[in-house]
């Protein structure tokens, strides 16, 4: 023990990467990726950023013996964050079976590895306001019913949950916390890291910025019939570096064993609610860029509304955002203009 080292799988990510720059302002970090959704530049942007060169480790962690190669290599880690996960909702509709053993086998053989060598480890798993479905009411709290989960991507988190709340119970040494996210979206101020997705985006801001870039014709807003101000769906958009302190917050809070049990959740999000049509309009305002869009269908499996309450992180973790939309969608936009050389 002793050392401040801390293993951060799905690294390369979009989120793990963001959050592995804020993370070795403290610790010595150590990127676990298996480069199945990511690109190897990324680590390069990260130490750019951070002006050092995480240890890097290419293993796949559903192959259980490139688990114990970790551990076997990495058992004096004080900490691990997990973000190594399939997310893409559409194809985990297509492909369940490998949703859930990529998402479910991963996390199996981490958490066998801390307990056969019984490592004394502080984890925060990578969850996500999926587990709620359409909640209740508004805005969401944890106390909130989780609801059969409405695509075997959002199942994967709730089995994650799970494993993770019984496992906990067995292991008192072990502290445990998940972070619920709800909306990332927007890149590091610096341009060296953003959001990369492949093909074309689910995600509405991607969208939005690629189109701006031209690469797609309009972007369509998914229904505007819905029971919400202006018709379009709400939700909690959040600037990635805003949710990747939150993971360095958490993880020292572990770490000073602040934490009355050894299992906790949180909503990480800036409890205010967005439509689709504000998140175009702050674009255009702030970009000045033309957006060609238009009224399209419902998206399947959409829900209406979902924006967090962040009290129990506020006062637990002492964690509060500090971006703004305005912040978080001028990033995206500096990072796609990068990315496109325009
Ligand atoms: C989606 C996933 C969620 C996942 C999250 C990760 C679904 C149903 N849910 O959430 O499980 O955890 O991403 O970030 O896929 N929109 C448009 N036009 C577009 C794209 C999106 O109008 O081209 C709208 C959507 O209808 C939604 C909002 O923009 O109202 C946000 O969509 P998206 O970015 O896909 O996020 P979620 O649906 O909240």
């Amino acid at each position: 023990m002793g050392t401040n080292k801390v293993i951060v799988t799905g690294g390369l990510g979009y989120i793990g990467s963001h959050t592995a720059v804020e993370l070795s302002e403290k610790f010595q970090v150590v990127i676990v990726d298996d480069l199945s959704n990511s690109s190897i530049e990324v680590l390069d942007g990260i130490s750019k950023i951070s002006n050092s060169t995480p240890i890097f480790e290419k293993l796949d962690l559903k192959i259980k013996k490139d688990v114990k190669k970790l551990f076997d290599k990495h058992n004096d880690a004080i900490g691990l964050i997990h973000f190594a996960a399939f997310k893409a909702v559409g194809e985990s509709v297509e492909k369940p079976l490998n949703y859930y053993e990529n998402n479910l086998s991963s996390l199996i053989y981490i958490l066998q590895e801390i307990d056969n060598r019984n490592l004394l480890l502080n984890l925060i798993f990578s969850s996500s306001c999926t587990v709620y479905g359409q909640a209740e009411s508004l805005p969401i709290t944890e106390e909130e019913s989780i609801k059969k989960a409405e695509s075997p991507y959002g199942n994967t988190k709730q089995i994650s949950e799970e494993i993770l709340f019984d496992y906990a119970r067995t292991n008192p040494k072990i502290n445990i916390t998940s972070l619920r996210y709800f909306n990332p979206i927007g890149a590091h101020h610096s341009t060296n890291i953003g959001e990369l997705p492949l093909g074309i985006p689910g995600n509405l801001v991607p969208f939005i910025t690629q189109t701006a870039a031209g690469i797609h014709e309009k972007l369509t807003v998914f229904g505007n019939d819905y029971n919400t101000p202006d018709g379009t769906c709400v939700r909690d958009y959040i600037h990635v570096m805003d949710l990747a302190k939150a993971h360095i917050i958490a993880l020292e809070h572990l770490i000073q064993k602040r934490n009355q049990d050894n299992y906790s959740v949180y909503n990480i999000g800036t409890g205010k609610g967005s439509s689709v049509l504000e998140v175009i309009e702050c674009f255009v305002k702030n970009t000045r860029v033309k957006l060609n869009y238009v009224i399209g269908k419902r998206r399947v499996g959409d829900i209406e509304s979902a924006y967090a309450d962040n009290t129990k992180a506020k006062e637990e973790l002492k964690w509060t955002p500090k971006y703004s939309l305005d912040d978080a969608i001028l990033s995206a936009w500096k990072w796609e203009k990068k990315v496109r050389n325009i």
